[in-house]
C-alpha cells in the first residue's frame, strides 16, 4: 500500500444517461482504491446533483461485491448541468455549493464517470481548483480522445440481435424493414450493427443521405429479386418532422417513393439496459482501475482513456467540447460500401 495514498477520500458519481458496464468501473475504481491503496470511498448519488445537495454514502469493499454484471448505476444518475445558469435573480451558484460540499466532504478527488456532457462539466471544475479524474461512457461512443468508451460493446450486441430478428419476419412477408437506434449526433451503433448484422442500408449522420438514392438502392434490390431489405438508421439523421421519429419519416418516405411494403421499428432504451457485454465489464474494470492508480499518483484533471489497446491519461482540456464522430472515410464504411451497402448517397 502506497504511504502517500492511504487516507485519501474519493468521492466518486455517475451523470448522464446510464450504460451497461457503469457498475463494473465504480467496482474497478472501488475495489482498488480501497484494497490496493487504503483510500475512503464516498458515493455520490445522482450526478452531479448529489453535490448539489450534499446526497451521499461511504462504499465499504462488500458494498462493491455483487455489482460487476448489473445494468444502470448503483448510485443513480441525472443530466444535471451545473454551470448552466437557471437566468433567475439570486440563483445560487450550483459549482460553489459543489466546491463547498467537495471540502466539507473532506474529499482529495472526484472521479467523474459519464459522457460527453459530464466531461466537460469535470474540466470546468477541475478549473475551478478541484482535484478531478474521469471516466469515458456511454452507448454512443462519441467521447474524443479514447477509441472506446464502456457501454458501446453492449449496445451493439442488443441492437445486432435487434436487427437479426428482424431479418426473418422481413423476409416471411417481403418487406422493407427498418430500425432507428440510438447515438445522438454520432453514427457508431448504426455503423458497427448495421455492418454486423448485413444492413443493406446504413444512415449516419455524419453522411447526409438523399431520399431518392434510398429509393433507387432499394427500388434494384426488389429488381434483382431480393426478397426483403433492412434499412438501419441513427436518430441523429436529419429529420423534418419536428413531433414524429425519424424512423416514421423514412418509412413513410420510402413506401411513397418506391410502393414497397414498408415498417418501422424505434429500439430505444433497450440499448441501454440490462447487463453489460464481457467486453464492456473488462473495459470499465481497466478503466476502473486505471483511474484509482492516478488519483493514487495525483494525475489530476484528466481522463482515463484507450489508445491502442493501451490505458492512457488525456488532459479533460482536450476532451472537453468536442465529438468523436465517425469519419465518412472510416475504414468499416468504406469496407461496407466496397461489399455494396448503400449509405444513401
Ligand atoms: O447518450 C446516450 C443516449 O442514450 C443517446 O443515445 C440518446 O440520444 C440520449 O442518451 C437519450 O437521452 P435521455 O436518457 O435523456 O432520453
Amino acid at each position: 500500500m502506497s504511504k502517500r495514498s492511504s487516507g485519501m477520500r474519493i468521492g466518486i458519481l455517475t451523470a448522464g444517461g446510464d450504460c451497461p458496464g457503469i457498475n463494473a468501473a465504480i467496482r474497478g475504481v472501488g475495489k482498488t482504491a480501497i484494497v490496493k491503496y487504503g483510500m475512503t470511498l464516498i458515493g455520490i448519488s445522482d450526478g452531479f446533483t448529489g453535490m448539489i445537495n450534499k446526497d451521499y454514502t461511504e462504499l465499504t469493499e462488500k458494498d462493491l461485491s455483487g455489482i460487476l454484471t448489473l445494468g444502470g448505476t448503483i448510485l443513480g444518475t441525472s443530466r444535471e448541468k451545473p454551470f448552466k445558469s437557471s437566468g433567475k435573480k439570486n440563483e445560487i451558484k450550483k459549482p460553489d455549493l459543489i466546491r463547498e460540499h467537495y471540502e466539507q466532504l473532506g474529499l482529495d478527488c472526484l472521479v467523474c464517470i459519464g459522457g460527453n456532457g459530464t466531461l466537460k462539466t469535470a474540466h470546468l471544475l477541475s478549473q475551478e481548483g478541484l482535484n478531478v479524474v474521469g471516466i469515458p461512457k456511454t452507448i454512443d461512443n462519441d467521447v474524443w480522445g479514447t477509441d472506446i468508451t464502456f457501454g458501446f460493446s453492449s449496445a451493439v450486441n442488443i441492437a445486432t440481435e435487434a436487427i437479426d430478428r428482424l431479418h426473418s419476419t422481413a423476409n416471411s412477408h417481403k418487406r422493407i424493414m427498418l430500425i432507428e437506434l440510438m447515438g445522438h449526433n454520432a453514427g457508431w451503433i448504426a455503423l458497427y450493427s448495421g455492418i454486423a448484422s448485413g444492413g443493406d442500408v446504413i444512415l449516419i449522420p455524419e453522411i447526409p443521405y438523399k431520399e431518392e438514392k434510398i429509393a433507387e438502392y432499394l427500388l434494384h434490390r426488389a429488381e434483382e429479386n431480393k426478397p426483403y431489405s433492412i434499412v438501419v438508421v441513427a436518430e441523429g439523421v436529419s429529420n423534418p418532422l419536428k413531433d414524429r421519429s425519424v424512423a416514421h419519416y423514412l418509412s413513410n418516405r420510402i413506401n411513397e417513393m418506391t410502393g414497397l411494403e414498408t415498417r418501422e421499428t424505434v429500439l430505444g432504451y433497450i440499448q441501454r439496459g440490462g447487463t453489460p457485454s464481457p467486453m464492456d465489464r473488462v473495459l470499465a474494470t481497466r478503466y476502473g482501475t486505471a483511474a484509482a492508480d492516478m488519483i493514487a499518483d495525483k494525475d489530476f484533471g484528466k481522463m482515463v482513456a484507450l489508445k491502442n489497446d493501451e490505458i492512457v491519461s488525456v488532459p479533460l482540456a482536450d476532451v472537453s467540447g468536442k465529438l468523436k464522430l465517425v469519419e465518412p472515410d472510416n475504414p468499416l464504411v468504406l469496407q461496407a460500401k466496397s461489399m455494396g451497402t448503400s449509405f444513401g448517397i
